[in-house]
């Protein structure tokens, strides 16, 4: 661990991550994305991660929700394709495997969905990103974290680590702890905050400084699913995508509470102000 490093996730690392669309290029260039998000009730969820993960540039989108989701999702989110995973719940979580799967918002943690995706992860071996409820099913049982494809992504917020991992004294022990279930499990960590900290599997750490209180509201968390998704399904590496997705969740963030305030900015003006953010990088 003492050769591991920290950074600043500044504009120039941004810039030189950031590759600009190809005019040779068709939907296929820009990957799949499958969200498999939403139950009764948390519909929402499902439809702040898809539309995030349209406007970030996904090729084709696809979500799987439960059948009560089923016009919602076709009337906010017309450009995804939707696919049935259960009826009031996902309990199917299918098998596409040349998808980037972004799971967990809204699932809720009822017994036919953990057993619903403790099946998928079984079977499934690309790295997918993992947030939330996804994360909460894991959390049950200490066994179920070697189910984690290696290199994907998990998005804790400090209440899902301390479930997934113990709590520890203080932040700077939680980083620690961190960085050393990164390398055990081989996965990347975003842990979500103020300043939220990408972890590496190497060990290493990139301490993201865009983004304010106008993201504490529920719902927030949820679009940050979708860019990540879909920043993998572009081929960015697993580093990169969380780099890039957490920086941009929060320079997004940054626009919309100049244009709306902090107060009033809701996530999906911050997924309305995604454009501004690529046009400050073309
Ligand atoms: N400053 C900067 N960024 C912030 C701030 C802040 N004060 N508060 C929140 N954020 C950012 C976080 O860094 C993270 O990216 O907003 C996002 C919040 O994500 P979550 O905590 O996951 O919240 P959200 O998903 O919107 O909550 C909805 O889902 O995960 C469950 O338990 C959660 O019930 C809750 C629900
Ligand atoms: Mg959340």
């Amino acid at each position: 661990s003492e050769t591991t490093e920290n950074f600043v996730i500044d504009e120039k690392l941004i810039s030189d991550i950031f590759k600009p669309r190809q005019d040779f290029s068709h939907k296929g260039t820009y990957g799949k994305v499958t969200i498999a998000a939403g139950s009764y009730g948390k519909i929402g969820a499902a439809v702040l991660a898809t539309r995030s993960a349209l406007k970030t540039g996904a090729g084709l989108t696809f979500t799987i929700a439960p059948e009560c989701g089923y016009e919602i999702l076709q009337i906010s989110c017309p450009e995804a394709m939707f696919i049935e995973g259960g009826s009031k719940m996902i309990t199917d979580f299918g098998s596409e495997d040349t998808t980037v799967y972004g799971i967990g918002p809204g699932l809720g943690t009822h017994e036919e969905t953990e057993k619903g995706l403790l099946e998928f992860l079984k079977k499934h071996h690309n790295p997918v990103v993992l947030d939330a409820d996804a994360l909460n099913i894991i959390s049950k049982n200490q066994t179920n974290l070697n189910l984690i494809p290696k290199y994907s992504v998990i998005t804790p917020h400090p209440k899902e680590f301390e479930r997934l991992f113990g709590s520890t004294e203080n932040s700077f022990a939680r980083l620690k702890l961190a960085r050393e279930k990164a390398k055990e499990f081989n996965i990347y960590m975003v842990l979500k905050d103020h300043h939220t900290q990408v972890v590496t599997p190497e060990g290493n750490i990139f301490y993201n400084i865009t983004g304010n209180s106008g993201l504490a509201k529920g719902g927030s968390g949820d679009i940050l699913t979708g860019i990540l998704a879909s920043l993998l399904a572009q081929g960015y590496s697993g580093e990169n995508a969380c780099i890039l997705g957490v920086w941009l969740h929060g320079r997004a963030a940054d626009l919309a509470a100049e244009k709306y305030s902090k107060e009033s900015m809701l996530p999906t003006d911050v997924i309305n102000t995604f454009g501004d953010v690529f046009e400050e990088l073309n």
